[in-house]
């Protein structure tokens, strides 16, 4: 076990999936028992973007807590805690905001791009033009919030003193999110640099989860936006029959014809989950196994690990309480352990002596 401090935190978007789980939610689990780690769902993040439709947030928030519990985030192994229940978040937010070149936030890595990124994601379905269509002309007209706001510009400043003022030592995030991390070492030095100190904050580096590439149903990137997902806990049957219409190879047209792996959903699933994918990669290129037989090894070896996730999610839907009071303890730990670095940093710019 590790002294070193580990923060990071995830949008509320509900209902987890697989995506998620092998991407981020696993390795949160696999950290909590070797740092001292602080999970947070980020729900004033999720603010900067959806503003207006606030009505399903709350609802959100719980149920990713809900899968965060069920994928095995123990609270008594780390802090878990909702972003907005920590006033000393954005009173630091408040702070750093006034020493944030406005060019760091415009340029980050381009706030335009990542404006018309978000819109696509967002209105995935709906994109004019094709893939040869610039993003900005094929999201023209989609939104029906304008995120040219104040608070998203100020994402990263946010983001910053999410990780800064638990003086977290490693931010694991995909590679996605390296020029936030960046801005957060950027705004550490310049702090110390006008303030003359080098003790309140820490710069944070990014930890880059081994990527585990999850395909959705359809071969695209597993995304709710695209529906293509299975969800952490989706029920058995369901998760069954997405299975069956998972991608394959398009040429294997009966059972006993050879065929390529590559590209196959239901392979990239033996990836993660049969340890004895080389062997079945070769079955398959030899024509040795029906793509429905395959499909159907595939719930087998998913389905103990599924199961869990469900009959976990069960108990803690029906235990309100329970949530309460995980959230209330991690509330308080990570208001104690913000505390102490707002005043540090309060001190050091002289509001308070
Ligand atoms: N920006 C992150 C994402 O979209 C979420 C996030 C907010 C975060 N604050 C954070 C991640 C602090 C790590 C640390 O995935």
């Amino acid at each position: 076990m590790s002294n070193e401090i580990i923060v990071s935190g995830m949008r509320p978007t509900g209902k987890l999936h697989l995506g998620n789980y092998h991407g981020a939610l696993k390795n949160f689990v696999a950290l909590q028992d070797k740092y001292k780690c602080f999970f947070f769902v980020a729900d004033l993040h999720a603010l900067t973007t959806s503003y207006k439709h606030t009505e399903n947030l709350a609802a959100n928030s719980e149920q990713m807590l809900i899968d965060w519990l069920s994928a095995g985030l123990d609270p008594e192994k780390c802090t878990i805690f909702l972003q907005s229940d920590v006033p000393e978040v954005s009173e630091l937010n408040t702070l750093l905001g006034m020493i944030t070149p406005l060019g760091w936030l415009l340029r980050n890595p381009t706030y335009k791009d990542q404006v018309n990124e978000l819109l696509a994601r967002k209105y995935a379905g709906q994109l004019k033009g094709d893939e040869n269509t610039p993003l900005a002309e094929r999201v023209k007209g989609l939104a029906d919030e304008d995120i040219s706001v104040y608070g998203f510009l100020g994402y990263p400043v946010l983001m910053a003193v999410d990780i800064l003022i638990h003086k977290a030592a490693f931010v694991p995030v995909g590679e996605d999110q390296t020029a936030h991390v960046e801005i957060a070492r950027d705004l550490v030095r310049r702090f110390n640099e006008i303030y003359g100190v080098d003790n309140v904050f820490v710069e944070p580096k990014p930890l880059y989860t081994k990527e585990t590439k999850v395909p959705g149903l359809d071969g695209h990137k597993m995304s709710k936006s695209y529906h293509n997902t299975i969800d952490l806990g989706e029920d058995l049957d369901s998760v069954r029959k997405k299975i069956m219409t998972m991608y394959t190879d398009p040429n294997k047209k009966k059972a006993n014809d050879p065929a390529d792996p590559e590209g196959c959903v239901v392979y990239a699933f033996h990836k993660i989950y049969n340890p004895d994918a080389a062997k079945r990669c070769a079955e398959c290129k030899a024509g040795a196994l029906g793509c429905v037989a395959c499909k159907k090894q595939l719930f087998e070896l998913m389905e103990p690990e599924l199961k869990g996730f469900l009959d976990r999610r069960k108990i803690f839907e029906s235990d309100k309480a329970q949530l309460r009071a995980i959230l209330h303890k991690g509330k308080e730990a990570a208001r104690a352990s913000a505390a102490v670095t707002l005043e540090q940093a309060k001190r050091a710019m002289k509001l308070i002596a």
